[in-house]
């Protein structure tokens, strides 16, 4: 407890400068500024910190908090899960609604919620359709909803721990050169990762997609506007070598209504060691939310760059934390 009197330090100061975090719905990456990143960032630091010295906070005691997943998970809902019982808070976890709760027998999203919402502090959901986050939000009347990945739309907290991890790395979220490789038309980690970077200036992404899974032209020209420049590429001997950050994802299956194209795109680029060898340079990092699927050669792993095993997954539960002491944490 003594040790974490610096972390309520910032999370005091966090509520009185802004109140961007404070019992707010989390639904999408564009509800942050760049102010609002460095308070979680700062607090994310002091959970690992805290973490590596074996010391505990009670930040979350009395509070529970509902997760309920309509789609498999093993990071999201695993960090959450640890992230609330580390600061000493409870769960009530339903994975497999539509098989497990009365979902089954046709209850609504809405009934559910305001169900879930009787016993909880906070609902961390996850669902199959683009927007469902944020029509639970509309259900709760009185508590924070929070995005855990909804459907092709978005997955804000995996796009806070990436950006985390960028900014460990380069010290910086401004001037990088971003490579997005697999599927930017259904990833929704990378529609939230590109919306976080879009909030820095000068950096430039190239996206590197079979031309069926290319950004939909709306979301291209959003992001354009936006300052951020993009460079769409189909073939990996376009990467140029001063790419900071490979950002590669999995094709992802359960979106694809024809499973013999899904078959056709799915291993369209993969990374191996040629391929670092050849377009990588030696200070870039590798990233992928994972699961992967065959996209990153497994001898690829041992590559000190290759930081989706090295630093991505705890970042998740040190940048899960932080959030939700910023958002529940009680403060007297
Ligand atoms: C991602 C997701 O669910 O969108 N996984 C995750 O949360 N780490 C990426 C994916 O499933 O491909």
């Amino acid at each position: 407890m003594g040790f974490f009197m610096g972390n309520l330090d910032t999370v005091q100061k966090a509520q009185k400068i802004n109140c961007n975090f404070k019992g707010k719905d989390i639904l999408s990456l564009d509800q942050f500024s760049p102010e609002d990143l460095e308070i979680l960032f700062s607090l994310t630091r002091k959970m690992k910190i805290m973490e590596s010295k074996g010391k505990t906070s009670d930040i979350l005691a009395k509070k529970m908090l509902t997760l309920i997943f309509y789609e498999p998970s093993s990071r999201t809902f695993g960090s959450f899960c640890a992230a609330i019982k580390k600061l000493g808070g409870q769960t009530v976890e339903i994975q497999n609604p539509t098989q497990v709760s009365s979902v089954a027998k046709g209850e609504t999203l809405e009934d559910t919620i305001r169900v879930f919402e009787a016993y909880s502090d906070a609902i961390i959901i996850r669902h199959p359709i683009a927007g469902t986050a944020k029509a639970a939000s509309d259900a709760a009347f009185f508590i924070p909803i929070i995005n855990a990945g909804d459907g092709t739309g978005e997955h804000p907290t995996q796009a806070l721990l990436d950006l985390f991890t960028i900014k460990e790395q380069f010290h910086a979220l401004k001037n990088l050169t971003v490579l997005f490789a697999g599927d930017m038309l259904n990833g929704r980690t990378v529609h939230s990762v590109l919306r976080g970077l879009s909030l820095f200036k000068g950096n430039s992404v190239y996206l590197l997609s079979p031309p069926s899974l290319r950004l939909t032209r709306a979301d291209f020209t959003m992001f354009s506007q936006r300052g951020l420049k993009l460079i769409e590429i189909n073939h990996e001997s376009q990467i140029p070598k001063e790419v900071h950050v490979w950002y590669w994802t999995r094709v992802q299956k359960e979106r694809f209504s024809d499973l013999k194209e899904y078959e056709k795109l799915k291993n369209t680029f993969t990374v191996t060691k040629k391929l670092l060898e050849k377009y990588a340079n030696k200070n870039m990092i590798l990233m992928h939310p994972l699961p992967r699927v065959g996209e990153i050669d497994r001898e690829v792993d041992k590559d000190p760059r290759a930081l989706y095993f090295r630093s991505e997954i705890r970042n998740g539960m040190y940048t899960r934390m932080a959030l939700l002491a910023l958002v529940l944490g009680k403060i007297s």
